[in-house]
């Protein structure tokens, strides 16, 4: 069953435009870049999907769900994850907390459940499984911010899928990444995700083409093409606007 479902989503800021006519499906497990020019209205799909951002018409569904008007935890709980192009983690805590927060519901009310949890050893040896996997284990009680930016980022990845949700929305994951560690991350992401579905949106083509399954083009707020990597960039609508504009990206 599809897993994503956006059927004549639109949004505006006030007089602003910014998206109109959305409509595509994400299946089970995919990989799904969303790519276009800056202020082409990327980021503004991911937080309407997300739940951070209001819809101005049309609607979202996951599975068979319809979760337009539900808020981002709603959506968190029901199986949508998300990540954030500004790091939202607790620095001054450990990588280990971190990932415990982020099992349990990531918010500050939580704490209290989240000590309790903190007991629980299977919870524990979860996240640290996790932290196993991308080398982060023998450094899991150091606090966030003694790392470096892109182990950050990575401590971010893992948050975003420790609940196993259905689909994770990322915006930009390897922004600001020196390109050799970017380069790790589309590997990484897709060890991370599994099974999991991913719409994720980047300027930057190495992990578009490493990552995503198919690719889907914003431009000025309405999707121009859709299709497999191969199709996306023999589209000469798509090569005109990269190749065409001044935007380079
Ligand atoms: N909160 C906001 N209020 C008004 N305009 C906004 C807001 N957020 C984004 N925009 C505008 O929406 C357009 C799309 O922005 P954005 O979604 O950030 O694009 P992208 O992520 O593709 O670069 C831009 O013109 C931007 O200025
Ligand atoms: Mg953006």
């Amino acid at each position: 069953m599809t897993i994503l479902r956006v059927e004549d989503l639109s949004k505006n800021f006030g007089g602003l435009q910014v998206l109109s006519g959305i409509s595509f499906t994400v299946e089970p497990g995919e990989k799904l870049a969303l790519i276009g020019p800056n202020g082409a209205g990327k980021t503004t799909l991911i937080n309407v999907i997300g739940g951070q951002l209001s819809a101005s018409g049309g609607d979202v569904f996951l599975g068979n769900r319809r979760i337009t008007r539900l808020s981002p935890n709603r959506r968190l709980r029901l199986g949508l994850g998300r990540s954030y192009q500004v790091n939202n983690l607790f620095f001054e805590m450990s990588i280990l907390d971190n990932l415990l927060l982020a099992l349990f519901g990531g918010e500050r009310s939580h704490f209290q459940m989240f000590r309790r949890l903190e007991k629980r050893r299977e919870l524990v040896e979860a996240a640290e499984r996790l932290l196993e996997t991308v080398d982060l284990f023998e450094r899991r009680h150091e606090p966030l911010q003694a790392q470096s930016y892109g182990d950050q980022r990575l401590v971010e990845l893992l948050c975003a899928f420790a609940c196993r949700p259905q689909i994770v929305l990322l915006d930009e994951p390897t922004a600001g990444l020196p390109t050799a560690e970017a380069s790790l991350f589309a590997d990484v992401i897709r060890r991370l995700a599994g099974d999991t579905a991913v719409l994720f949106c980047a300027h930057d083509m190495d992990l578009v083409f490493n990552l995503a399954d198919s690719i889907m083009v914003l431009y000025f707020g309405e999707i121009i093409a859709k299709g497999l990597p191969e199709e996306i960039s023999a589209d000469p609508r798509v090569q005109e606007i990269y190749l065409g504009g001044d935007d380079g990206c």
